[in-house]
């Protein structure tokens, strides 16, 4: 009756898994957002290390982790995976249900992954400050802490109404010695134009992107990074599903039958799910399914369009292909931070539209019922952001309930939420508003995404 299954430092893969290897079609190009142009590395060097423009569009399938790295990494990883048996018996369900938790990282999410190797390229390319932008403050506190680790300094630009919602984020933020303002910030020609035009706005993660990539574009010694949605995110993230791919076999449950995460720019779950899906793919895993959950405030991937749109709302980033909801939206005020994004990663969006992965969306009151469910049968207090997931979860093992199927669920437990305790105070307080899905402001948004050809 094991609990955990936990894998030794050494077992940290040495490389990552890159999908792009594997695509059942290629990714169409992106655009220079000025130019309209193909993009090229030409485009990217003025803002990100010469590795990661690299990894961006490599195909080699695997890819070495840098022994400097992987040695930060093992402060936490491997990270555990744990069968949820008190919320089997919660649910009286006959399914397995797994998770990888991603919360025992020193920020408390799956967010270092990534920001400790993009710190890295990023020294060794000689940058010395890096600009960024945070929606829950997950990303933000991970970028912090990854570039104290290489002695960089750091600039976060944070949503305005998750700054508000969470000063511990910002706190802790100055603890790794990082820069936080409130976005959109006096800092940044695109921060006073928003301000100028709702001085009141909540922010969005689109509206910080524009003043993150601004900073960098401004400052020789700064490069900017970006905490999900590129493909070298989703790259950096698959130690999640390698790891588990490991622990499922130590468990005897090797094909999972389904595979859950929620998704804000998509890299948690690209993360978890990729692997499973190369054995999918490769006919392994037949008939194992993937779904990715959001909010219904915000349901890029459920409700948006396949197109061509930029990843910020001033239109300065490369314009990909993906799903969006456009990117002129400002999601309403969410708790899920994290999740208030417009947009999702090419390579989720991809195999999304060839039908590899579905997707779910949900109000928030019912997702903190089961956030306050899991907490009260696993003993942890999750992240937002991670609480999709878990409803996702509780309704297939629920189903399993009422056929008596013996499914094996996993799923990516992405964070802890020990700085949204005030969100869990306003459900407990009756006072979370549910959104209804915000239909004109996306039909009018979406009139305005760029044209490419
Ligand atoms: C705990 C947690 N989970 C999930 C997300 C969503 O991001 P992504 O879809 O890139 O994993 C965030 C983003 O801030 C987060 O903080």
């Amino acid at each position: 009756m094991e609990t955990k299954y936990i894998l030794d430092e050494n077992d940290l893969p040495r490389q990552w898994y890159n999908i792009q290897a594997d695509l059942p079609v290629p990714l169409s190009p992106s655009y220079n957002p000025q130019t309209k142009e193909p993009i090229g590395p030409d485009d990217l060097a003025p803002i990100f290390a010469s590795e990661i423009i690299r990894q961006e569009v490599s195909t080699e399938r695997y890819i070495d982790i840098p022994s400097e790295v992987r040695d930060i990494l093992t402060l936490w990883r491997p990270s555990p995976l744990y069968r949820a048996r008190r919320l089997e018996k919660l649910l009286k369900t006959p399914a397995k249900i797994f998770y990888k938790y991603e919360g025992v990282s020193p920020p408390g999410s799956h967010k270092p992954n990534t920001a400790v190797a993009q710190a890295y390229y990023n020294m060794k390319d000689g940058i010395e400050r890096i600009a960024t932008e945070t929606g829950a403050g997950q990303w933000g506190s991970s970028l912090a802490f990854a570039t104290k680790l290489f002695d960089m300094e750091c600039k976060v630009y944070m949503v305005r109404g998750s700054y508000d919602q969470k000063p511990y984020r910002k706190m802790m933020m100055q603890c790794w010695g990082a820069d936080c303002i409130a976005s959109p910030s006096p800092d940044t020609n695109a921060g006073r134009a928003m301000l100028e035009k709702d001085p009141d706005t909540s922010g969005s993660l689109g509206m910080a992107i524009s003043e993150a990539v601004e900073d960098a574009a401004s400052h020789a010694n700064t490069n900017y990074s970006l905490g999900s949605v590129l493909n070298h995110v989703c790259l950096h993230q698959s130690v999640i599903g390698l790891e588990a791919m490991e622990q499922l076999k130590m468990a005897g449950e090797e094909t999972p039958d389904v595979v859950i995460g929620c998704a804000g720019g998509g890299s948690n779950y690209a993360g978890l799910a990729f692997p499973f899906i190369r054995e999918k793919m490769a006919g392994r895993m037949p008939d194992c399914r993937f779904i990715a959950t959001e909010p219904s405030a915000c349901p890029t991937l459920t409700k948006g369009l396949y197109a061509y749109d930029f990843g910020d709302m001033s239109g300065y980033t490369p314009i990909m292909q993906m799903y969006t909801l456009g990117h002129g939206f400002v999601p309403p005020a969410i708790h899920a931070g994290g999740l208030r994004y417009h947009g999702m990663a090419p390579l989720v969006s991809l195999l999304h539209h060839e039908g590899l992965i579905d997707s779910i969306s949900y109000h928030q009151n019912e997702v903190f019922a089961a956030a306050v469910a899991f907490c009260r049968s696993e003993g942890i207090i999750v992240a937002p952001e991670s609480a999709h997931a878990i409803k996702t979860v509780m309704d297939v093992a629920a189903e399993c309930t009422r056929t008596g199927e013996e499914k094996t669920i996993v799923f990516n437990c992405s964070g802890h939420g020990h700085f949204d305790l005030s969100s869990y105070e306003a459900y407990f307080a009756g006072a979370l508003p549910d959104y209804e899905y915000p239909a004109e402001l996306i039909a009018a948004s979406l009139k305005n995404l760029p044209k490419i050809h």
